[in-house]
């Protein structure tokens, strides 16, 4: 099925066209578990980028990072459910009321159009924030502290799954119940030119740290040979098809009580 994401390697679409996005989907599927939709190639291709990578049978995770009053996030939110993606993200700093109606929302729309509802993730605080940041937007100052407020109040307001860096999997694991699902970007081989990305883990260190789901964007789409990136990550992983339920899948909601 469709929906059973086989592998915990989310690929990002990080390009600008519809047309370089589903070359690279074709490309790399046989070895990824899933395509990542960002706001540059939503933006630039609109929505029917996800019906045309879904109508290939690839998985989705659709990240435009929603925040904003809670009626329109949980009507942004019914519409990605009626896309059928996979995954999609909030921002936690939305507050506790806007996270509960967009899980809300994914989970009634999902029910009304016969769809599986989606994973909803929370975004916490951005890997481009330091103390600075934070600061200046009169925040808790603390990264790591802020981090851990923000995870507590969204699986308290009901969602399943955070997007978190690999440096903070350990801390949050500790503190979150087990079934909360963690996709961490930050994600680098160490045979890739140095990028932005400065607190790193590999795939399998992240996997190891706790991890559920990888996003990887540079290593695999800025590889000579982006097939032969994917699949040699796989293999560090020595993944075996099946543990972790697809996001949102019956078993899912069965599993976290919720729905
Ligand atoms: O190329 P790279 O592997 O760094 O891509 C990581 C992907 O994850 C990008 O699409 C980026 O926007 C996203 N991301 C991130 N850090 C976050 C949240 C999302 O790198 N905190």
């Amino acid at each position: 099925m469709a929906d059973k994401i086989k592998n915990p390697i989310i690929a990002a679409l990080d390009v600008p066209t519809a047309e370089q996005a589903l070359k690279l989907a074709e490309l790399i599927a046989p070895a990824v578990g899933a395509f990542k939709i960002g706001s540059e190639l939503f933006t630039s291709a609109g929505p029917d980028i996800v019906r045309r990578v879904r109508a290939t049978g690839a998985s989705v995770f659709l990240d435009l990072k929603f925040h904003d009053i809670p009626n329109t996030v949980a009507k942004a939110v019914a519409s990605a459910v009626r896309l059928d993606v996979q995954m999609l993200t909030i921002h936690t700093s939305g507050g506790a009321e806007m996270m509960r109606v967009a899980e809300d929302s994914a989970q009634k729309t999902a029910a009304q159009t016969g769809l599986t509802s989606p994973l909803v993730l929370g975004v916490t605080v951005l890997t481009s924030s330091d103390a600075n940041t934070l600061a200046e937007i009169g925040c808790e100052p603390n990264p790591g502290k802020q981090v851990e407020r923000l995870a507590t109040l969204a699986v308290k307001a009901g969602l399943r799954g955070l997007v978190c860096s690999p440096l903070e999997i350990v801390a949050l694991r500790r503190i979150l119940p087990a079934d909360v699902q963690l996709v961490t970007p930050g994600i680098r081989t160490g045979a890739e030119k140095a990028d932005d990305q400065k607190r790193t883990l590999t795939p399998r260190e992240a996997m190891q740290a706790g991890a559920n789901w990888l996003v990887i964007g540079r290593p695999i789409y800025a590889a000579k040979n982006p097939r032969a990136a994917a699949e040699q990550i796989l293999e560090t992983l020595n993944w075996q098809p099946h543990p972790a339920p697809s996001p949102g899948t019956k078993e899912d909601v069965r599993r976290t009580g919720k729905g």
